[in-house]
């Protein structure tokens, strides 16, 4: 169990099975659990020192950072879901060659935004693993995939449902896995610059991996990948040469690409990428 500086607490007024699972979580994250008697987050803050706050509320679990609160929300996923829906393409979902019934590993899950999608895409004889190495990230994201409701459509709903959470670092977790065992892995790294200055985006900066892609996790990910390994970076980004991809796609006005590797099968002693 990775060592987290975090306290779990509630929200005010809490039902006796908000405690039940605020404690279950303390227990879970191997952190303490702090009964919230009406204190102020600032004042559990200012007594435990600490600057980070899992909050259990009827809602779901939400972390106060220092740069503002983290919550599992479907960020764009509804509206791009919508837009396929309406027969329009999905530049992320195109640079992959998503079909039915594909298997994806999206190695960098985050939010989950653009796993639902795929999720989505790859519909219900899909499969599609999501690795966090943020055990904070993880949580919060596992726990909405399994729990949000969208009540007007249960195909999105499925879609969340599907996606499995593993908390770990993609760099072990490939090694780890088969030859040819994924026909999609994909990455969407911290790495460059924020685009976004939206307040939701600012305190997943705070909590996640902000390490690049190294050369020898591409190297694993084409052994992994049956058909495609993806990276998604903004225009114009030097990682694309870093990571000897050279296949980059995307639109013609957007801030974001995808490179593109295609993997034949892998044979021990191949040459990929
Ligand atoms: C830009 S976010 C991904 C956003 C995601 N594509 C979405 O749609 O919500 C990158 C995420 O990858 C995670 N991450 C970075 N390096 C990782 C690694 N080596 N293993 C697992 N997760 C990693 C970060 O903690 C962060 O949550």
């Amino acid at each position: 169990m990775i060592a987290i500086d975090l306290i779990v607490t509630t929200a005010q007024h809490a039902t006796s099975s908000i405690i039940k699972q605020a404690e279950a979580t303390a227990d879970k994250l191997s952190v303490p659990f702090i009964p919230r008697k009406g204190l102020s987050l600032a004042a559990i803050k200012q007594e435990y020192q600490i600057s980070e706050l899992l909050v259990i509320t009827g809602n779901g679990p939400v972390i106060h950072t220092a740069a503002g609160e983290y919550f599992f929300h479907l960020s764009m996923a509804e509206l791009r879901i919508k837009n396929l829906k309406s027969g329009n393409h999905d530049h992320m979902t195109t640079a992959m060659g998503l079909t039915a019934g594909m298997s994806v590993l999206d190695c960098t899950l985050g939010l989950a935004t653009d796993a639902i999608v795929a999720s989505f895409v790859i519909g219900e004889h899909g499969l599609i693993t999501g690795l966090e190495s943020s055990p904070l990230i993880a949580f919060i994201t596992g726990y909405g995939l399994q729990n949000f409701v969208v009540a007007s459509d249960p195909a999105l709903i499925s879609a969340l449902r599907r996606i499995k959470v593993h908390n770990a670092d993609y760099s072990e977790h490939l090694k780890a896995c088969a030859n040819n065992s994924f026909d999609v892995v994909y990455f969407d790294p911290m790495f460059r610059a924020p685009i976004q200055k939206s307040s939701n985006v600012k305190p997943i900066r705070s909590l996640a991996n902000k390490q690049p892609i190294t050369v020898e996790a591409i190297r694993q990910a084409c052994r992994v990948a049956r058909k495609r390994v993806v990276v998604k970076e903004t225009t114009g980004s030097g990682e694309f040469v870093r990571l000897g991809i050279k296949t980059v796609v995307g639109g013609k006005y957007s801030s974001i690409h995808y490179g593109v590797i295609d993997c034949g099968p892998w044979q021990t002693g191949g040459d990929q990428p």
